[in-house]
């Protein structure tokens, strides 16, 4: 009986010992079985070494989280080099770079693949997918064009000018390796099909479509035409396989255009859905869609996590996936059906000529959402009384409630917001206690829909960005930072090769405006650098739904006139809640504004993004922390914070946990940006 037990606990241990892919291990726990540092012994972390790219650049971040395979860690640079290094002492074995002068697009990470005598890293940097050998970070020259396959021409017919990234690593079954992508989410935007590649040939294994076609499940969910003209439906939030089961989660988002579903009216299959495929056909098993038909870009912002919880006394598998609305859905993993009930929770009609939302929206009873659901005048900030009163009547312009309050032309509060509740940082869960940590954003949004300006063929440079633009960039080109960079002193901080290349490629969530040619390009360019106001000829646009009346007019952060949250505390949080029950065992906010904090407001919590790991030690550490760079280690048990130190720059990553020759690590990338001082660092701290 005793062996059999060591045997257990030995399974156990080997199966989470490792940090071989992004999220810790197969099911992404985020949980290490690793104990040598532990609630014990944490006062004496140490930095172990530091391993600084040189690749920053103004603005730049970094959400790698690495991997650690034999010995070598693989991360990417904010440049999207990518580098081995010594996992033990941070030196540098060899770097790759793909030639790209600045990141067009965030990346989470890297791809590993072996069969024994060849090994790969997988990398994506703008539509290119690149196979790299392992060991020297030479390109494959078996994989694709000469190690590189351009992930636009998959579609049928290829697009060869469409805006395509991915910034969540692809996930491994057998030789297939199974990838999302991020695309614009205004239109005209790329359709967000799901793709199998091999990973020897980079040969393409199958496609399923997010946007189905005529005779696909979930066409009769959409406008007959919709395959052709909408877009998105994308998963660029990652996914899960389940191994033993040959199934691969895929959680999607919203379909363009986010804010206004005008052309698109219907539940809006498979958007805003977690599907279960089949990993080696891409066939759909079954499939959960948390949002109708969104309005409100309540995008699923990160892989599932593949749990096993308690009910009725058996363990069950489950499939644990937060939503960005602060809603954490537990279903089976056979079946999708939910192992909590769920209710209908209904839905305000939209104001706005043309659209049609969904009466209601599947909530689960429990867990309880683990962020606000509403903004109400009591939810407004007190910080100081001039800035409760300046929130008070601006709020009381706009339209607000309850999460689902439709976007408006008189504007709207967001509440969660596109910045979640729950973001790309994921869940963390424990499968000794069956806890499982969500950190979570509560800062409310703006969004205001206007008549789309009917612009000409002969338009002035200020008419078409006004059209094509301001949407994401702002009617005054402030943009919204850190999600959409201001467009108004461009000139000495890009040059113009800089500014033409964004507009003929994209990059991230910018679509590209190549089908604009390069004469209109040049006038955008000179409006932009020298406020040039010149007459352009617009092409038509390609694929373009001209007769949306409505388009986004502002879309931006809810902030108090001196740039904090229009809200009251918390700002941002950490929860634990046992999946056993529903119930929460804890929750705290998480982060500070370090000025505040000096006057006293510690409590508040921050916007932070990146994920936390769980470890056997009985820790849970998390960086993720904008404005305080701190990264710490909270008693997992009880969120009572045993250690914290102040990073470089802020960790929006999530961290990696991992031994070398019995010595166990804790690296996370230090990358800063998102309107905060950036970096290019990765810190390991181990006992001394
Ligand atoms: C759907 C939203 C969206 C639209 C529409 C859009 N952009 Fe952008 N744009 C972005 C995002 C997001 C970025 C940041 C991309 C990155 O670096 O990851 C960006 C970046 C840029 C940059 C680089 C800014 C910098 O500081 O590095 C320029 C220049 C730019 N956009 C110009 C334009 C112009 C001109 C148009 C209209 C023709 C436009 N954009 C339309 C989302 C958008």
């Amino acid at each position: 009986m005793i062996k059999f037990l060591t045997f257990l606990l030995f399974l156990t241990q080997t199966q989470y010992s490792g940090w071989d892919r992004v999220g810790g291990n197969e099911d992404n726990l985020h949980y290490s079985s690793l104990a040598q540092i532990n609630a014990q012994n944490i006062q004496s972390l140490r930095v172990a070494w530091r391993f600084d790219s040189g690749d920053e650049y103004p603005d730049s971040d970094m959400q790698c989280n690495p991997i650690v395979i034999d010995g070598l860690m693989y991360v990417t640079t904010p440049k999207l080099r990518v580098v081995a290094l010594n996992a033990a002492t941070g030196k540098q074995v060899w770097s790759f770079d793909a030639g790209q002068k600045r990141a067009p697009h965030p990346n989470r990470g890297l791809t590993y693949w072996s069969d024994g005598s060849q090994s790969r890293i997988f990398e994506t940097v703008g539509s290119d997918l690149l196979s790299l050998d392992a060991r020297t970070g030479l390109p494959d020259p078996g994989f694709g064009d000469k190690g590189k396959v351009d992930m636009r021409l998959a579609f049928d017919p290829p697009l060869r000018n469409t805006s395509l990234s991915v910034t969540s690593p692809g996930v491994i079954y057998h030789d297939l390796l199974i990838l999302g992508s991020s695309v614009a989410e205004t239109l005209p935007a790329t359709r967000g099909d799901i793709r199998a590649y091999n990973v020897r040939t980079g040969k393409l294994a199958w496609t399923f479509h997010t946007i189905p076609r005529p005779g696909e499940f979930g066409y009769d969910t959409w406008p007959s035409e919709s395959w052709k003209t909408s877009g998105a439906a994308n998963n660029w939030a990652g996914m899960v396989v389940d191994e033993k089961r040959g199934t691969v989660f895929v959680p999607t988002g919203s379909a363009a255009a986010d804010f206004y579903g005008a052309d698109r009216h219907g539940n809006d299959l498979f958007a805003n859905t977690l599907l279960c495929l089949d990993a080696a056909t891409g066939q759909r098993k079954w499939h959960f869609q948390a949002i109708r038909h969104d309005a409100w870009d309540l995008d699923f912002p990160c892989p599932p996590i593949l749990i096993r919880c308690l009910r009725n006394g058996q363990m069950v598998d489950a499939v644990a996936q937060p939503g960005k609305s602060g809603y954490l859905y537990v279903l089976n993993r056979e079946t999708g059906e939910s192992l909590f009930p769920m209710e209908e929770r209904s839905v305000p009609p939209s104001t706005v000529d043309g659209e049609l939302l969904a009466k209601s929206q599947p909530v689960p009873t429990l867990p309880a959402p683990f962020v606000r659901q509403e903004f109400s005048e009591a939810t407004v900030t007190n910080r100081t009384p001039a800035a409760h009163d300046a929130v008070l009547k601006e709020l009381r312009t706009y339209q607000h409630g309850q999460l689902f309050v439709s976007p408006s032309l008189k504007g709207s509060v967001l509440f969660p917001g596109p910045s979640g509740g729950a973001e790309w940082g994921g869940g963390a869960y424990d499968p000794e206690t069956h806890l499982y940590y969500i950190n979570a954003n509560e800062e409310p949004w703006v969004v205001r829909l206007a008549p789309t300006e009917q612009v000409g063929h002969n338009v002035l440079a200020s008419q078409a960005y006004k059209r094509f633009c301001a949407p994401c960039h702002g009617a005054s080109m402030k943009g919204s930072p850190p999600e959409y960079p201001a467009l108004d002193h461009l000139a000495g901080k890009l040059t113009d090769e800089q500014v033409s290349s964004m507009l003929h490629n994209g990059g991230g969530r910018m679509p590209n405006f190549d089908w604009l040619g390069d004469p209109a390009i040049n006038t955008l360019k000179d409006f932009l650098l020298r406020k040039v106001d010149n007459k352009m000829t617009l092409p038509t646009p390609q694929g373009l739904s001209e007769g949306l009346k409505y388009s986004t007019e502002t879309f931006r952060t809810f902030l108090d006139p001196d740039g904090y949250p229009a809200n009251s505390p918390p700002w941002g949080t950490l929860s634990a809640i046992n999946l056993d029950s529903g119930e929460y065992a804890w929750k705290i906010p998480l982060g500070q504004y370090p000025e505040l904090a000096a006057k006293g407001m510690k409590d508040t919590g921050s916007e932070n993004h990146g994920g936390a790991v769980v470890t056997a030690g009985g820790l849970l550490f998390i960086g993720a922390t904008h404005f305080d760079s701190k990264f710490r280690a909270f008693d997992k048990k009880t969120g009572k914070l045993l250690w914290e130190t102040v990073l470089p720059f802020a960790a929006n990553a999530t961290p990696a946990v991992y031994e070398v020759n019995g010595k166990q690590y804790v690296a996370v990338a230090t990358g800063g940006g998102r309107g905060r001082p950036s970096g290019g660092s990765y810190v390991a701290f181990a006992l001394p």
